[in-house]
């Protein structure tokens, strides 16, 4: 078992184990106040797993409601979150209350703003159930839906009262999802470089408890630095801003970590083609996403690309800020003007290296 405390606006720990959710009621009663616990989770998770949730609850005295949308993200709406109030408001659940968010990204992100809206924030407990959720979405307090016009469009900072990671859970993930975490994890061995990037050359599975543990630990240092990510938080969107341009032209049908993995590929051709990093860094990271067979064509021109990174950010101003790869484990924000970037991007795309 292993431990991790955030000490950010709120203090909690992460616990990471295996087989560990059928005892979901003991390890969260220290911080559980009232004697309600509200679960949202999707048709999958809990075809696969509420009755062991559930049943953790029995004969503590705990009342466990549940609330279950289709699984993927066009569950993460305006539709479903007002539902969810609606749902917690006629089943009387107060503010001393806990709401759990069990499943992966999509319930995280969709209870998550539930708890932190609901009669202006409720506890909330994290049960991050892919491997994306566990080194990623559970962690850091990012809750948010998406609206038609854009994804993550509302939201609020919230962290969590505790988070829940049962790797045993990562068993029954089909090989696609287990994948997109993987681009995450290649992410994170890229920021922080070795022991974690030598560690990732051999199949994640292998080493899941220590890999997952070391993925949370740099998002958690990052995360009390920077809670709102005005300033270092930011190098966790490496590869992000590019992914989120794909996944937006794509109209979501690329996954969010085959995206990643795109992005990852064309911020190191970017970062080497202006010179910011040697042609060695470029080649490892070459390497390590087609070690896990991460196909890295571009779909899209440059020109496309700019574009929606420039529509995905019109909000802000005429700069961006996008993350470079100086070398494994060392990666820099650097401010670009919005105009410079279709350039820099066919630059890179042009080189056939
Ligand atoms: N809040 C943050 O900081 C943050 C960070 C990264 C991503 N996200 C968000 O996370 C979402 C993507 O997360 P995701 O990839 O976990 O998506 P997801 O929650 O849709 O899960 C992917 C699929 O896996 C299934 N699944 C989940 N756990 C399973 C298990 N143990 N066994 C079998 N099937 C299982 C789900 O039912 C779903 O079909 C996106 O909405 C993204 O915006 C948020």
């Amino acid at each position: 078992m292993k431990r991790i405390v955030v000490k950010s606006s709120k203090k909690y720990t992460i616990i990471i184990d295996k087989g560990i959710l059928s005892e979901t009621y003991e390890r969260i009663q220290p911080v559980l106040k009232g004697s309600i616990v509200y679960i949202v989770t999707d048709d999958i998770v809990d075809s696969l797993y509420g009755s062991v949730l559930a049943d953790s609850f029995k004969n503590s005295g705990i009342h466990a409601y549940k609330y279950v949308i289709p699984n993927g993200e066009i569950s993460k709406n305006s539709d479903n979150y007002i539902s969810i109030l609606n749902d917690m408001a006629n089943k009387g659940i107060s503010r001393s209350d806990t709401l759990i968010a069990f499943g992966g990204g999509v319930p995280g992100d969709l209870g998550g703003f539930a708890a932190a809206t609901y009669q202006r924030g409720i506890s909330l407990i994290q049960i991050p159930t892919t491997l994306l959720a566990a080194v990623d979405s559970s962690v850091g307090g990012k809750t948010a839906i998406d609206l038609k016009e854009g994804k993550n469009l509302a939201g609020a900072f919230y962290q969590p009262d505790m988070v829940i990671c049962d790797l045993s859970l990562m068993n029954t993930l089909p090989d696609i999802v287990f994948k997109d975490g993987c681009a995450e994890v290649i992410k994170y061995g890229i920021l922080s470089g070795n022991p974690l990037f030598e560690q990732i050359r051999k199949p994640i599975k292998k080493n899941i408890e220590s890999i997952v543990y070391r993925c949370i630990k740099i998002k958690r240092d990052l995360v009390q630095k920077d809670e709102k990510d005005t300033g270092i938080r930011q190098l966790l969107n490496l590869g992000h801003t590019v992914a989120h341009a794909i996944e937006l032209l794509s109209g979501y049908t690329i996954s969010h970590g085959a995206a990643v993995a795109k992005g990852l590929h064309l911020v190191t051709k970017i970062s080497y083609t202006q010179g910011i990093c040697p042609k060695e860094v470029f080649t490892q990271i070459n390497d390590i996403l087609n070690i896990y067979g991460f196909n890295t064509d571009s779909l899209y021109s440059a020109k496309d690309i700019a574009n929606a990174i420039i529509m995905d950010k019109k909000r802000s101003n005429e700069y961006i800020n996008l993350i470079l790869i100086e070398d494994i484990g060392k990666c820099a924000i650097k401010k670009t003007n919005m105009a410079d970037l279709d350039s820099m991007i066919q630059k890179a795309m042009d080189y056939r290296g």
